[in-house]
């Protein structure tokens, strides 16, 4: 009996699971870029400060990354559901995955802001997974979890998402659109 049999129906279930997230990503990558393109943005906490003197966000949630973010992660949603139609079960679901992950996105600068952890500072685990954690969790208070996102595929789906977040950062990074690697 071996310790790891190669199992066709996992990878089947991550592939399908890493379609389904697939908007999450997208929705998740595009501020950096829109925001580096547009040259300037406007934060979302309109500078505010909560009585623990930090900013309620920080000038790295802005209305343009929230709206460019939410709107391609969408589009390209929209798209794979024209070519996959089994992966989505309606539009509003591929809306409800994109928004999650900037919901997600948002509560984690919230989160640092309120342990003093300044803008732009690595939030290990929070930074490379808040944003799936809350679209998923959208999905499953709303239309519940697709079949094919089980334990297992979940749990390769979150180590997956921790490689490919190190990775396309030290991407960005190298290619300047941001000034740290993580
Ligand atoms: N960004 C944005 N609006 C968002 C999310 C991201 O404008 N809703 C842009 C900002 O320019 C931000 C960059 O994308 O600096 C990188 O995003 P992220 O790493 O999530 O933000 P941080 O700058 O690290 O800020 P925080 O510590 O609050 O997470
Ligand atoms: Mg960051």
């Amino acid at each position: 009996m071996g310790l790891w049999v190669f199992d066709a129906g996992l990878l089947t279930g991550f592939l399908l699971g890493l379609g389904y997230v697939w908007p999450a990503y997208v929705s998740n990558a595009t501020p950096v870029v829109a925001v580096k393109l547009l040259g300037k943005a406007h934060p979302l906490d309109l500078g505010a400060t909560l009585p623990d003197g930090r900013r309620v966000l920080g000038d790295g949630k802005t209305v343009e990354g929230l709206v460019s973010g939410i709107s391609t992660g969408f589009a390209v949603g929209v798209a794979m559901h024209t070519l996959l139609p089994f992966l989505f079960r309606d539009l509003l679901e591929i809306l409800l995955i994109s928004s999650g992950a900037l919901a997600g996105d948002i509560l984690g600068a919230f989160i640092k802001r309120r342990l003093g952890i300044k803008q732009g500072a690595p939030a290990p685990i929070l930074d490379q997974l808040g944003f799936l954690a809350v679209s998923l969790l959208t999905i499953h208070l709303t239309y519940g979890l697709p079949s094919f996102i089980t334990p297992s595929t979940l749990t390769l789906l979150l180590l997956f998402t921790l490689l490919m977040h190190v990775g396309t950062n030290t991407l960005a990074y190298l290619l300047g659109l941001k000034d740290t690697w993580y």
